[in-house]
């Protein structure tokens, strides 16, 4: 099983994400799951992390992280994600609490007691604040992350701004922060999770078939469709799922190597991933591989019978 730490901040699809880890349990193993500033303030974003860690029986810890940006405001986006972050659909109350130390410190204590031989994949679905922040103060700690699969960017087109996408857009300083740290990178940006999400249709029917969780996607999903803008609602991209699924699914996804740099003056491409995939320009290797598109109907059905068979798992059918 593969060693993860999920740094998130649900969200809506940051919590069909979760779901999707919690369904590839036999693939990954979790360490723990970081809150960071970003759909919402970070105590709303870690209340949802435990609700929904509850929700999915995962007895994994959570550890609050930042709550401001590096230079940024933190903005919550509740015109897409609404009032609770989760689309307003509510679960239980968890009764767990976060860890008592801060999320770049669990991180940094995590990552220093693995074996020598051990290294562990960072999956980061909101800004980067806490990845920036744990490079910046240990910088030693880079060598136990084998790689980071990170949602954020794209090449072609941002979503906040015509330049910049939402993750990167909110902190682009620690943006830049972790494109520069030398780590191998795989970025999933707008150009491929623009291609992975669900139909209406597909929605509807996570609702009506489905189980507890595919019941709590679905009604999530389906606040996010009808607010949704892409491609005139063809589909509801699930964009922070696409870091799981490639993890488990890398053949479904094509990508190129480039080196990435975000865009932190204050002009209109503010936040934007300058992608330069002009490698032989350069000596270096390019650390960054950026996933470019995806078999759009292998997504739709892996994405399904996963969350299908975490029901099914959980006893919720
Ligand atoms: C990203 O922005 C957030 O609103 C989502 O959770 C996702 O991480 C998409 O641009
Ligand atoms: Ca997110």
């Amino acid at each position: 099983r593969k060693k993860i730490i999920i740094d998130c901040d649900p969200g809506i699809d940051d919590s069909i994400m979760l779901c999707l880890a919690a369904a590839y349990e036999r693939q990954l193993e979790i360490l723990a799951v970081t809150t960071v500033a970003g759909n919402h303030l970070i105590n709303k974003v870690t209340k949802n992390a435990l609700d929904v860690l509850d929700f999915l029986k995962m007895d994994v810890p959570v550890a609050r992280g930042m709550d401001t940006h590096i230079l940024n405001p933190v903005r919550p986006a509740e015109d897409a994600h609404g009032e609770n972050a989760l689309g307003n659909v509510t679960l239980p109350d968890s009764v767990r609490k976060p860890v008592d130390e801060h999320a770049v410190l669990y991180i940094r204590d995590l990552l220093m007691g693995l074996g020598e031989d051990e290294k562990v994949t960072l999956v980061v679905t909101g800004p980067c604040t806490n990845i920036a922040m744990l490079f910046r103060l240990f910088p030693h700690i880079k060598k136990k992350v084998q790689q980071i699969v990170l949602m954020g960017g794209g090449v072609k087109s941002g979503n906040v701004t015509s330049a910049a996408e939402f993750n990167m857009h909110e902190d682009p300083e620690a943006g830049e922060i972790v494109f520069q740290s030398g780590v191998p990178i795989v970025m999933a940006g707008l150009d491929v999770t623009w291609q992975c999400g669900l139909t209406r249709r597909q929605i509807e029917k996570l609702c009506q078939v489905g189980g507890k969780v595919a019941k709590f996607c679905g009604d999530m999903a389906g606040y996010a469709f009808e607010r949704s803008f892409h491609e005139l609602r063809r589909i509801l991209p699930i964009h922070d799922a696409v870091t799981i699924m490639y993890l488990v699914h890398p053949e479904i996804f094509q990508d190129e190597d480039a080196f990435v740099h975000v865009d932190c003056s204050y002009g209109i491409s503010r936040g934007e991933t300058v992608c330069d995939f002009r490698w032989w320009r350069f000596e270096e290797e390019p650390a960054v591989k950026v996933l470019l598109s995806a078999d759009e109907n292998k997504f739709q059905e892996l994405l399904i019978e996963a969350i299908f068979e975490l029901d099914e798992r959980l006893g919720n059918l």
